[in-house]
């Protein structure tokens, strides 16, 4: 997508232009405008105004890897040139990945009392893994509800768009400080303490790390390829991310994908109620299917519920 000419004359008279910003290349505002609707449109993450000074720095580093002097000049090669690995760069470059071992701890013992009581074995989806820790958190959350040999035959997919995460995650190495937190039992059964050029650090230990399948996944494609069904998905501090549309396609592509009583957990300031008939709220941002709840849905009520709140318009 070319800047137009009007476009590029209202660039030139931007009040934030590089320059004046003592920054390293040309950045305007319709740069910034571009890399919103390329993302949006990759990835399904809508960036915020304010998230205009965290889209220069991350992606400077890709006009430095290119050899490039502008945003311009970027974003018009990665348009012409369509190349993927440069496409799996700005997306990565443009994702925000903080998560943490048993993070929103309240969700695990609901999982460890789900599991426990589901057909074995179980499977789990992890939509959001970032760095791995919410994955290890689930494998370590089934060993210590299922026992040892029962959670090795339960299966942990654990995706994410972002490869540079992915790669971290199937690495399973963290920081002692990343897990300081946990209890004494806990780091001693899933941990083990790097050593020599590896102190200060831990390793995931192997029977946890061989429950979780990492593998890339976008979930703004149509078809995630996935030809089973999971008791549990966890789909986490990732749909903040995207605009109600987008939110509720994917819960749209999660109703067939779960199996009968199975749960969705979100996060902690996601709310799917007004984006979904498929699936409601069990309690503390755990959602379950409706067609399980009432047989078939009620379509009527909660389209009525809809669209008697602001943020309503979007349904599956
Ligand atoms: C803030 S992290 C949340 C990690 C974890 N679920 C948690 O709650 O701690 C959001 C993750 O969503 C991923 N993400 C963003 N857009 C995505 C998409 N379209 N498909 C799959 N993952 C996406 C990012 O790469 C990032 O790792």
């Amino acid at each position: 997508m070319m800047a137009t000419r009007a476009q590029q004359r209202t660039d030139r008279a931007d009040p934030i232009r590089s320059g004046e910003q003592g920054r390293d290349f040309e950045f305007t505002s319709a740069d910034f405008t571009r890399i919103r609707e390329l993302i949006h449109r990759s990835a399904g993450i809508s960036l915020s105004d304010h998230k205009r000074d965290m889209a220069y720095s991350r992606l400077a580093r890709r006009l430095r890897a290119r050899g490039l002097d502008s945003f311009r000049q970027y974003l018009d090669l990665l348009e012409a040139e369509n190349d993927p690995a440069e496409w799996e760069a700005f997306t990565n470059a443009l994702t925000t990945n903080l998560t943490a071992f048993f993070r929103e701890a309240h969700h695990f013992p609901i999982l460890a009392d789900f599991v426990a009581r589901r057909a074995q074995p179980v499977s789990v989806w992890c939509s959001a893994a970032s760095t791995g820790e919410e994955p290890y958190s689930i494998a370590m959350t089934l060993i210590e509800a299922l026992g040892e040999s029962a959670a090795r035959q339960a299966t942990v997919l654990a995706t994410d768009i972002d490869t540079q995460v992915l790669a971290k995650a199937e690495a399973g190495m963290y920081q002692f400080d990343q897990v300081k937190h946990l209890s004494q039992e806990r780091l001693k059964r899933f941990f083990l303490k790097g050593t020599g050029p590896h102190a200060g650090m831990v390793k995931v230990r192997p029977q946890v790390r061989a429950m979780v399948r990492f593998e890339q996944l976008n979930l703004t494609d149509r078809d995630y390829q996935l030809r089973t069904q999971f008791d549990a998905i966890f789909c986490r501090n990732v749909m903040i991310y995207f605009d109600k549309p987008t939110q509720a396609q994917v819960l749209g592509r999660f109703e067939p994908l779960m199996k009968s009583g199975g749960l969705l957990f979100a996060g902690h300031s996601e709310n799917f109620t007004y984006v979904t008939q498929a699936f409601r709220l069990r309690g503390q941002t755990v959602y379950e299917l409706t067609r399980d709840a009432a047989g078939a849905r009620a379509p009527a009520r909660a389209a009525a519920t809809a669209s008697s709140t602001p943020t309503s318009g979007v349904t599956v």
